[in-house]
């Protein structure tokens, strides 16, 4: 996979795996997504919002289970006023009358403007991006493609609002922004945070759960190897399944990328334990869907409570270090107990909504309006 072959000139065509984006992309994308959210604020701004692509159409094609995504990627068409129609449920597919998801997808792009998917399958949305391209090289119809989850594969726009996430933490203020709430004001009070480089370069982030199996983690890790300074730590049980992919290390490496694999919080990082020690921590549930029944036994083995984040742990954050997960989490296992919920490093809930509005700003990108979002709010 070739980030060129899914760009036209500086835009991007498809999207289809984070590392298509650079840091001056993800600045431009959050320079429009804090613009949407402001222009969203007025009546006038929303009707201008609305105008641009009332025109076009997307089809929402997501074939396993959504929740934020698929309906922060409907509220985003909405605010762009892109008409959405949607397949979930493969049942009610002509692929049950054993139509190819190649035809399928071929089809959707007749219809629509741009097409939205999730699917369990990995790389799927790439090769329907390849498609795509083959179409438009014979001068047939073809249409933007984004992928919204691919197996444990890649989940770009989930990193799109991580990145986001942390950027409005980390950037002490957002000039064109009201101040980010009370919450996020809190946090840039507090010890250690006038002591860190404004960005998100030369911080220290940690993954912890399953690192293994987590579409959301490969795709956040590979967009923040390209800060500067980055130190990266991998928090999972050791077991083959749940560590840290031998493929996502080596790109890491290539990156030139400290990695540190450690298997509890208590581990120790520069001397001391690492729940001291890091700058964000990005938290994730336990995969079972991907379980395979030859590993019920090495996975029954294993001490979880070491991998929840309990409130005495918290207490022995940072205390400006941002608690990110991609949710949902898992009211079983607990990875997040909801007493955290009102700590004000718990940004979870904050990043489900930075989805909406950083996905209208990517939707604005590929179908070309954000530089008319930035003129009419400069010019307003
Ligand atoms: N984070 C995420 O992808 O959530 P959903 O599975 O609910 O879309």
């Amino acid at each position: 996979m070739k980030a060129p072959d899914f760009q036209r000139g500086d835009r991007l065509r498809h999207v289809v795996f984070s590392g298509q984006f650079t840091p001056a992309m993800l600045s431009e994308l959050a320079e429009t997504a804090d613009m949407i959210r402001l222009l969203s604020k007025s009546r006038g701004g929303q009707d201008f919002l609305r105008n641009l692509l009332s025109h076009r159409r997307a089809m929402l094609y997501f074939t396993q289970p959504s929740t934020r995504t698929f309906l922060s990627f409907m509220a985003a068409c909405q605010i762009l006023g892109i008409t959405c129609n949607e397949v979930r449920d493969p049942s009610t597919s002509s692929e049950t009358k054993g139509e190819t998801r190649f035809d399928s997808i071929r089809m959707f792009s007749s219809y629509f403007d741009l097409i939205i998917m999730r699917s369990p399958v990995a790389k799927l949305a790439e090769s329907c991006a390849y498609l795509m391209n083959d179409l438009e090289r014979s001068g047939q119809r073809s249409v933007p493609l984004i992928n919204a989850g691919s197996g444990a594969d890649e989940h770009p726009t989930q990193a799109l609002l991580d990145i986001y996430t942390l950027q409005r933490t980390f950037n002490f203020e957002n000039p064109r922004d009201s101040p980010g709430g009370d919450k996020l004001e809190r946090l840039r009070q507090m010890p250690g945070y006038g002591d860190l480089t404004k960005g998100l370069e030369n911080k220290t982030y940690a993954f912890c759960g399953d690192i293994g199996r987590g579409r959301t983690v490969r795709s956040l890790a590979m967009l923040l190897a390209a800060y500067e300074g980055v130190r990266l730590v991998f928090i999972s049980p050791d077991h083959p399944k749940l560590r840290i992919r031998e493929d996502l290390k080596q790109r890491l490496a290539d990156r030139g990328v400290p990695v540190y694999e450690l298997d509890s919080f208590e581990a120790h990082l520069d001397g001391k334990p690492v729940i001291e020690q890091v700058d964000a921590l990005y938290m994730t549930r336990v995969q079972k869907e991907h379980d395979d029944p030859e590993d019920a036994e090495s996975m029954a083995a294993i001490d979880t409570l070491k991998y929840r984040l309990t409130p005495e742990l918290v207490a022995r954050m940072r205390l400006y270090t941002p608690i990110l997960h991609p949710f949902p989490r898992d009211q079983h296992f607990g990875e997040i107990p909801p007493e955290v919920d009102d700590d004000p490093r718990a940004m979870y809930f904050r990043q489900a909504r930075n989805g909406m509005w950083v996905r209208a700003a990517l939707l604005a990108h590929v179908m070309d309006v954000d530089h008319a979002i930035a003129r009419h709010f400069f010019e307003t």
